[in-house]
């Protein structure tokens, strides 16, 4: 977890660094201690960790199911649940990685949608409870290249195979950059954004649209 502001107390450089798993309730409570001795308050809460089950229903066992949950959504719910005491009163804003398989489901990841979509219904359901003074979003990327996507290819006996057979659903043809979602999350969080709230914004290259 990184936190960073531009006006912290007093002046350093601002940003810090927390290690932890973002499914502990440790870990929020730290993030949160650390931040309230930082900086003044916190601007934007960026919820971001995740990871991937590439596994169906019956190769999906209780403890990988309890483990996805609880660093997909659960993170997101300790995460807002610590940090919005700290939170300005103008114009904050908590912004959540989803992804678009939570809103147009793909084959063999029921966990992984079951979580995404869960971020969805709890970024809505944060809006609304936290409105008017903070903003609450969450972005659901199609397809990016990093680590998760790669080792979710690499899983599948020809690597370019499966990269083209993922390409190949986007009408745009391609995977993201990860700037691309990181673009997004800044316009989230800036003054541009000031009246979206509850939106789950697919960044997807068209997939989610059909
Ligand atoms: N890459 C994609 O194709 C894709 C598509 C849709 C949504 N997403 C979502 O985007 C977000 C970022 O994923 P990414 O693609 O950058 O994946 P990534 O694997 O490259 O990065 C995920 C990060 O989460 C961290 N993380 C995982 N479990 C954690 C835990 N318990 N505590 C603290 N940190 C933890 C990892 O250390 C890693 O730094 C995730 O929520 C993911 O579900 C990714």
């Amino acid at each position: 977890m990184i936190l960073v502001d531009i006006d912290p107390i007093p002046p350093r450089p601002g940003a810090i660094a927390v290690n932890g798993d973002v499914s502990k309730e440790q870990t929020a409570l730290e993030v949160s201690q650390a931040a309230r001795s930082a900086f003044r308050s916190i601007h934007v809460l960026l919820n971001c960790a995740g990871r991937d089950l590439l596994a169906p229903l019956s190769a999906t066992s209780i403890e990988q199911w309890d483990k996805i949950m609880d660093v997909n959504v659960k993170s997101v719910f300790l995460m807002s649940k610590y940090t919005v005491p700290l939170m300005s009163e103008r114009g904050a804003s908590i912004i959540n990685v989803s992804s678009a398989a939570g809103i147009s489901p793909i084959a063999n990841r029921p966990a992984y949608i079951a979580s995404k979509g869960a971020v969805i219904a709890l970024t809505k359901a944060l809006a609304l409870d936290l409105a008017p003074s903070i903003r609450v979003n969450c972005i659901c990327p199609g397809a990016v290249d990093t680590p998760l996507l790669h080792s979710s290819l690499h899983a599948s006996p020809d690597y370019q195979a499966a990269r083209n057979a993922v390409e190949a659903r986007y009408p745009l043809a391609r995977i993201a950059r990860p700037e691309e979602i990181a673009g997004v999350a800044a316009f989230l969080a800036s003054d541009a954004a000031s009246y979206i709230t509850g939106a789950a914004i697919p960044v997807d290259g068209g997939r989610s649209m059909a």
